[in-house]
């Protein structure tokens, strides 16, 4: 596999938990998996594991390989080149994307298919993810062997696309030939995403719902043509959460541990957030229902709903708590309702993972509005700690979250549908009478804790299709296994 972050080395969002927890998963399962990723400054080695020189812009990069041991089956190695990652960002700085971020990238997919090359084993399968990776299936072409791997593109985010100047083509090693409207030409530009829509052999999208949002046009992104046309090789597979790192029964970000059947510890998780947040422990702010938030501040998170009614927000029975970072102009009105309302509303600016634990397993109820959310884990991570998700009904978010039934006592959470800020209003004030109600809440929360939201049974969807790949290599070359 390759993506361009993998938690615990580096992380801006959910790719990073995803490019760890499947391969572990596929570990599991008996199979055998190299995540390659770069290794950014601050980041330890591990052990050495060879090294490659790859021609990218008119220069020879040198790479070297660092392993570090995932969990049985399951390895990281750590790409490095200082001329490339050791900076301050991962992507960009100050809000800006790095100029050169088309070299950093072509070069990640360039050494990790010499790393492939280098290896007496062969790989089956080549996988990447997102637009940083969007490359690989082409520079694929570079192995030679009787049976070449077969290729698979994962879309976390339609929206990120890798675009840049079309004097890219020669300089990355690519082909004029593929620069076309059904190869990774893009309004004259050259996509990285689109290259591993339209070359790699399987897609896949992180949830059934965003798979088919993804060929409806409208979604804003210009490539629902592109996925169409492709719908025969798209597959959406549910992402799962790694039950090791997000449970709330060994966190050690938590001064308690806690299950569905001993929820009392979360009441201390709930007071560890209030104190930390800096608000006083009374009995007034401990009855008051915490909704939580950890969530990159951009416009995909529904934070243009917030901000259009943030002045009501505050009057709600509600304290709210807030982590996260992005664009300046959320940033800024999250400090300015900080600074307005201290008794209601606590923000944290900034990226932080002991934090984010804290806010999935204090607060009452988990807030996502999303535009679009492709899966979204921290609704599940939320449910799976007893803190009931209010959502919109997008993407993986409907695939999640089940609604509330009064009438049975059946869902895990609340959705609203129109993306307006009294939708979303409607639907907070719905958890906040729930909460009012001790044996509604109660069910409520454990209907999630005990929902299965583990890799297990996504990981085997991707093991069949991997499977299907090599079988039809096999086939093609005359040859039976597997
Ligand atoms: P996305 O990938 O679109 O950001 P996801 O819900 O899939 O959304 O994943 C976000 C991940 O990033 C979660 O693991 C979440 O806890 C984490 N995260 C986001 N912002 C922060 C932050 N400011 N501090 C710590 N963790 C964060
Ligand atoms: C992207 C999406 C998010 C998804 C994550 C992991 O960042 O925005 O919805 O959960 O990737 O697949």
């Amino acid at each position: 596999m390759v993506a361009s972050e993998a938690q615990p080395f580096s992380k801006t969002g959910g790719l990073a938990d995803v490019a760890t927890a499947l391969p572990k998963a596929l570990g599991r399962l008996g199979h055998d998996v190299t995540v390659v990723t770069p290794r950014y400054r601050g980041i330890a080695p591990g052990a050495p594991a060879g090294e490659c020189a790859v021609e990218v812009a008119a220069r020879e990069l040198r790479g070297e390989f660092h392993e570090v041991p995932l969990g049985p089956g399951a390895r990281v190695i750590l790409l490095g080149c200082p001329l490339l990652y050791d900076r301050p960002g991962i992507y960009g700085e100050g809000g800006r994307d790095y100029a050169d971020n088309a070299v950093r990238y072509a070069f990640l997919s360039a050494a990790a298919i010499e790393y492939a090359s280098q290896r007496a084993e062969p790989f089956d399968i080549l996988h990447s993810h997102d637009w940083q990776g969007g490359l690989l299936p082409i520079y694929a072409r570079r192995l030679s062997g009787t049976v070449r791997p077969g290729t698979v593109f994962t879309i976390h985010n339609l929206a990120y696309q890798g675009v840049f100047d079309k004097a890219w083509v020669t300089r990355l090693g690519l082909e004029w030939k593929d620069f076309t409207i059904g190869g990774f030409e893009f309004y004259d530009r050259v996509s990285f995403l689109k290259a591993g829509i339209n070359f790699a052999e399987a897609i896949t999208t992180v949830s059934p719902t965003y798979a088919e949002e993804i060929q409806r046009a409208g979604d804003g992104s210009g490539l629902e043509g592109v996925v169409r046309a492709r719908r025969g090789a798209l597959t959406g597979i549910l992402n799962g959460i790694d039950t090791d790192e997000w449970n709330p029964a060994a966190d050690s970000c938590l001064p308690t541990a806690f299950d569905a059947n001993h929820l009392e510890g979360k009441a201390a998780a709930k007071a560890a957030l209030l104190e930390l947040f800096g608000f006083p422990l009374n009995d007034e702010t401990g009855a008051r229902p915490i909704v939580g938030m950890v969530s990159r501040m951009v416009d995909q998170k529904g934070l243009d709903l917030i901000a259009a009614v943030a002045a009501d927000l505050a009057s709600l029975a509600a304290t709210f708590v807030v982590v996260g970072t992005g664009e300046a102009k959320y940033q800024g009105m999250w400090t300015r309702l900080a600074q307005a309302r201290p008794d209601r509303v606590g923000v944290f600016i900034g990226f932080d993972e002991r934090r984010a634990h804290l806010v999935e397993a204090g607060a009452d109820i988990f807030l996502m509005p999303s535009r679009f959310e492709p899966c979204g884990l921290n609704q599940m991570y939320s449910m799976r700690y007893g803190t009931v998700p209010v959502v919109r009904a997008v993407g993986g978010l409907v695939d999640t979250v089940r609604p509330y039934n009064p009438r049975n006592g059946q869902g895990t959470g609340f959705l609203f549908s129109e993306y307006e800020p009294a939708a979303m209003l409607d639907a907070l004030g719905r958890a906040l009478a729930a909460f009012g109600n001790k044996k509604i809440w109660t069910r409520l929360q454990k209907n999630g804790m005990r929902a299965d939201f583990s890799w297990d049974r996504s990981a085997a969807e991707y093991v069949k299709m991997y499977r299907r790949i090599k079988r039809r290599h096999l086939r093609d070359r005359g040859l039976h296994g597997i």
